[in-house]
């Protein structure tokens, strides 16, 4: 069996985006691979102000996890930090990484833009400690959203450059494994949807929260009235009801917008509708998960336990090709 590996940082609950861009893989891809998922605490330390959340966050995070469906006797559920050994094969990586190459990276120039007054060395290092995560569990294939493309290309340039340097074959050069909708807008229609915008939709709301979020969500912005005519190609709530709509409403809301048939509000309010029928086996699901804290706390434990065996195994393995007295 190959072997899957993900990870994402301890925002809290989840929204549509990490849902269809990566969460919809972490549960399929469990059918046919053995599947390690990671609570990337360490590296939310690059952009937090505060630690005060990231327990609770964490906590809500797995809960969102296993009830969208991750199998824990099946996958390996786990927090970064509880496994070091990720810590030193990302201090070994650095030293075949450019700092350039870093710098460089899209994505670390946005972060600069963000927060120019934090621009840490584990900013900097960011893409490397991801590339540890994947290749320390030694990935076949890693389920992410589209703005981790970079990343996972940057991992495959380290592992070719360690395994070159070190005239060795340990380390695996990991695919990426995108989702139908790899990039996932905000309820702005503009940007990405993530929670540091506050344009997100999470999983965990209630109907009424998510039928209150969906009405805030931006349209055509060519269509002002309710008489004119709307394109639904440039609105981001069709491209919504594309993924949880069925196909004749699909067809209906395509043909109905371009002719002012169905408004704006209709529109949406048919969205919210589908979209919590389709996430209600979800919200039962984490309803009833959250009733036993300490078994997600456990989930966690085993999952430790179980990652630092393969962690261990591949350290082993990298010392010895490093040659490391
Ligand atoms: P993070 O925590 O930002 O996001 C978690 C996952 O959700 C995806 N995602 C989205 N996909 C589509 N549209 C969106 N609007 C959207 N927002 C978020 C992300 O692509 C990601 O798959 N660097 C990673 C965490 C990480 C990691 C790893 C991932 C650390 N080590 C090793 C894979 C392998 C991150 O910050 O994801």
């Amino acid at each position: 069996k190959g072997r899957v590996f993900s990870g994402a940082r301890p925002t809290g609950r989840q929204h549509l985006g990490n849902y269809l861009g990566a969460i919809q893989n972490y549960v399929a891809l469990q059918k046919e691979y053995d599947c390690i998922y990671c609570i990337v605490d360490v590296h939310a330390l690059t952009t937090l102000e505060t630690t005060r959340d990231i327990k609770n966050n964490t906590y809500e995070m797995a809960l969102d996890w296993l009830a969208a469906g991750i199998d824990p006797r099946e996958s390996i559920v786990f927090i970064q930090s509880h496994v070091p050994q990720v810590m030193e094969l990302f201090t070994i990586l650095s030293m075949v990484t450019p700092l350039g190459k870093l710098t460089d990276l899209p994505t670390f120039k946005e972060k600069v833009r963000m927060q120019p007054n934090n621009v840490n060395l584990g900013l900097v290092g960011y893409p490397v400690l991801m590339t540890a995560d994947i290749v320390l569990y030694k990935a076949d294939l890693v389920p992410v959203g589209i703005d981790q493309a970079s990343h996972v290309e940057f991992a495959r340039e380290t592992v070719r450059s360690f395994n070159f340097r070190y005239n060795t074959s340990v380390l695996k050069e990991p695919d990426i494994k995108l989702t139908e909708v790899p990039k996932v807008i905000g309820t702005d229609g503009q940007q990405k949807m993530s929670k540091s915008l506050n344009n997100h939709i999470e999983l965990a709301l209630t109907p009424e929260e998510t039928e209150k979020v969906v009405m805030t969500m931006v349209t055509d912005p060519a269509r002002k009235r309710r008489s004119d005519p709307g394109n639904p190609d440039v609105c981001n709530v069709f491209s919504m009801h594309k993924v949880f709509s069925s196909p004749e409403e699909v067809a209906m809301i395509n043909l109905e917008c371009r002719r002012a048939g169905i408004g704006c509000v209709d529109c949406k309010k048919l969205f919210a509708k589908n979209l919590n029928a389709h996430l209600a086996p979800f919200r039962e699901r984490r309803a009833a998960l959250a009733q036993n804290p300490d078994d997600i706390l456990d989930v966690l434990r085993d999952g430790e336990r179980r990652a630092r065996v393969i962690a261990e195994q591949t350290m082993a393995e990298v010392r010895d090709a490093i040659g490391l007295p």
